[in-house]
């Protein structure tokens, strides 16, 4: 079997506020990290665009940093047409500050208004240039996660998306087990209580059938 390029994105980004703040969320890389040690194991080639996390990857693998969702977005480009997969696992934050302060913001009035502006949806901007790849999303959501899912699964162009839930029951951040639901176009598998080990083999799995199917 032909060994595949593949393309992993992993981790929270960081969006600056002034030179030592920022606004980032819970992600810890934990399920990229895992997707890129599997596939590299299984022998194909990987190339881990990182976001900020303690975690650290084998020599073997090619690992590129990011801070911002603007940067994940250039590195992403980067790398697109070398790729035949592409499993966005990085939690991209869906704003950014208008303006960055060069100097550390000295505490001052009493209420302080940030001003926010969109950053770009990366999944989404690959899934416009798709062609014969293979491109795969996660979805966290807190509500109406089957819905939800279908609706980002379409919306970015996916083959499947892994939708995890967080609920009383269940964090889908960092290194314990989790349950998902893995929504393809014509499929639903649900995985309930698993580890992150195990549940990055069955996207793998997933993942090189479908490249299989359609990359000679
Ligand atoms: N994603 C992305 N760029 C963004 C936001 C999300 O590439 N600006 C990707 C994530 O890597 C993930 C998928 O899109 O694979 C879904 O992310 P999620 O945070 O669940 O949803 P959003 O699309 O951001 O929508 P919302 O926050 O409104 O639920």
């Amino acid at each position: 079997m032909k060994k595949l390029k593949i393309l992993i994105t992993a981790g929270p980004t960081r969006e600056y506020i002034d030179p030592v703040r920022f606004i980032t969320n819970l992600s810890t890389g934990t399920i990229g990290y895992l997707l890129a040690k599997d596939a590299r194991s299984r022998g194909h080639e990987v190339v881990l665009l990182s976001g900020p996390t303690h975690l650290r990857a084998s020599k073997d693998i090619q690992v590129v940093r990011f801070n911002t969702a603007l940067e994940l977005l250039e590195q992403a480009y980067k790398h697109y047409s070398w790729a035949d997969c592409i499993i966005c696992a990085s939690a991209v934050g869906d704003y950014r500050p208008v303006k960055i302060e060069a100097k550390k913001i000295k505490k001052g009035a009493k209420e302080k208004t940030l001003e926010l502006t969109k950053n770009p949806d990366v999944l989404k901007e690959l899934g416009k240039r798709k062609q014969n790849r293979v491109l795969i999303g996660f979805a966290l959501e807190t509500n109406d996660l089957l819905d939800n899912a279908r609706a980002k699964l379409h919306e970015k162009n996916l083959d499947f998306i892994v939708a995890n839930k967080l609920s009383a029951g269940n964090n889908p951040f960092g290194p314990g087990k989790t349950s998902v639901i893995i929504v393809g176009k014509d499929c639903i598998e649900n995985l309930q209580h698993i580890s992150k080990k195990e549940l990055a083999r069955i996207i793998l799995d997933r993942a090189v059938k479908l490249c299989y199917s359609f990359i000679r």
